[in-house]
């Protein structure tokens, strides 16, 4: 019998993409803003949170912890943490989301003590810890790694401010630096953050509950400790990752769509990129309109800390460029381990060659991709496996859905309010290997790790 029936999405190719849909609200701003619900003394109201794998870790872990939470609409969340009394996040559900690692700075603000799995490795390459320890430490906590656990403890009753100076811009480390120093006791500066819209929007967040932080956009940040912070009602940015996958899958397709409930500024980087490939591009307050009926070449690009291009954008933008003219050079600087799906595009007959060293993908267009049976390594992978699928000839099915789940909600039906032609089904290749009825020959099944 088989051991899982694998929910795949099944794309069918060569249909260009044309109409407007919706972005929804972005994971990785709800994720961290869910997080700081933790230092609320009383409830908070979230609104377009999205429906996805990620939220739910999020969800299981805040509740293991004491937190209630309930759906109030489709995505609207409440989160009341009155009674949270474990500072311990086990290892069984940190394993699931690196992201489980901001609950440290918020349980340091609440408890002056936190337990946290560390989130190890994931197939994106190291997930280091080291600036959140140094963030941590400069607060005024004691810090240890003990069997796979961050232990971290504040030496006096609360943590008091500090001079933080980072060595590069840290997503992660902004974040939980900024969750830990809101409810310090003193000034703290940290220097070299991240920018990311979503670090902003959790900072506007923790503002709303009453933190007092200045610099917000710029690369230094200034915050006031405060005694406590209250509840709120808040409405999570939209997804801007989601956004520039959609503008890829519109582009792949010769298409002509449009994204709305999205905020151009936040994929700039993107939107450039687009038009240096001839792709006419036009925006609104809210909504963004490409037109790729004309694609004149390939492009450059070399990821980078917001506001540069977004490494979480890269392998869509490879699967597009594998089906431009000329040649792309696409040079990863934030994750040493991000161009493993090349291998599953390379079945599906792209020109991609990358160099290990200098963690770069030439990429020679083709004339014409062909639909396969891949697997998806992460979510983003699993992205660009779908915008290479639409733009293949015949039908790509891809294993790893739970990976695009996490990431994506109802990818398929935003790709179907566009025109395309994708859908869930259970593996059926794995039916037709199960029944025995056909000898098939099943293609190499790569166990996808952790994401
Ligand atoms: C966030 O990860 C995002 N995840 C990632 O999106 C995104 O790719 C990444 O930022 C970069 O933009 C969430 O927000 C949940 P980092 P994060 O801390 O916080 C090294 C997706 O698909 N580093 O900026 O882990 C680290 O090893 C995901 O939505 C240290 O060396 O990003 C990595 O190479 C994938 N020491 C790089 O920095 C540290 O203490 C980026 O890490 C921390 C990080």
């Amino acid at each position: 019998m088989l051991d899982r029936l694998d929910t795949t999405l099944r794309v069918r190719g060569g249909v260009r993409l044309e109409g407007s849909t919706s972005t929804h609200g972005a994971k990785n701003a709800a994720l961290p803003i869910m997080a700081a619900a933790l230092l609320a003394k009383g409830p908070v109201t979230l609104h377009r949170v999205p429906r996805i794998t990620d939220v739910s870790v999020m969800w299981s872990l805040l509740e293991s912890l004491g937190a209630r939470l309930r759906y109030e609409g489709e995505n609207t969340v409440t989160i009341d943490s009155s009674n949270v009394a474990s500072f311990r996040a086990p290892y069984a559900l940190v394993r699931k989301l690196a992201a489980s690692f901001d609950v440290v700075g918020p349980l340091l603000g609440r408890f002056g003590r936190a337990e946290v799995a560390l989130p190890g490795g994931c197939v994106l390459g190291t997930r280091a810890t080291d600036l959140h320890e140094q963030a941590f430490i400069a607060l005024g906590c004691d810090v240890r790694n003990q069997h796979g656990y961050l232990i971290a403890e504040s030496k006096h009753a609360r943590l008091h401010g500090a001079d933080i100076e980072f060595r590069m811009p840290s997503v992660g480390a902004t974040k939980n630096a900024m969750l830990a120093a809101v409810t310090a006791n003193g000034t703290t500066t940290l220097r070299n953050v991240a920018m990311e819209p979503e670090v902003i929007d959790l900072a506007n967040f923790l503002t709303a509950m009453g933190a007092k932080i200045a610099g917000l956009g710029t690369d230094t940040i200034v915050i006031d400790g405060v005694a406590e912070l209250h509840g709120v009602e808040y409405e999570i940015i939209p997804d801007r990752i989601v956004t520039g996958t959609l503008l890829f899958c519109g582009v792949v397709t010769r298409g002509d769509v449009t994204i709305r409930r999205c905020v151009p500024a936040h994929v700039r980087s993107v939107l450039e990129k687009l038009t240096e490939c001839g792709i006419e591009v036009t925006t609104g307050t809210d909504w963004i309109r490409v037109n790729a009926g004309a694609i004149t070449g390939g492009t450059e690009i070399l990821t980078a800390p917001y506001p540069g291009f977004p490494t979480d954008l890269q392998p869509q933008a490879v699967a597009f460029l594998c089906t431009a003219p000329g040649t792309s050079v696409v040079e990863e600087s934030i994750f040493n381990a991000r161009f493993s799906y090349v291998n599953e595009l390379a079945r599906m007959g792209a020109d991609v060659r990358v160099s290990m060293e200098s963690n770069t993908a030439v990429v020679k267009g083709v004339a014409q991709l062909s639909g396969a049976p891949v697997e998806a390594p992460d979510i983003r992978a699993g992205a660009a496996l779908v915008v290479a699928g639409l733009a293949a000839h015949g039908e790509t099915e891809i294993i790893g859905l739970e990976y695009i789940d996490r990431g994506y909600e109802r990818l398929e039906e935003m790709l179907s309010d566009l025109g395309g032609q994708v859908q869930r089904s259970v593996g059926v290749t794995q039916l037709v290997e199960a029944s025995g009825l056909f000898e098939t020959t099943a293609y190499p099944r790569v166990s996808p790790a952790s994401g």
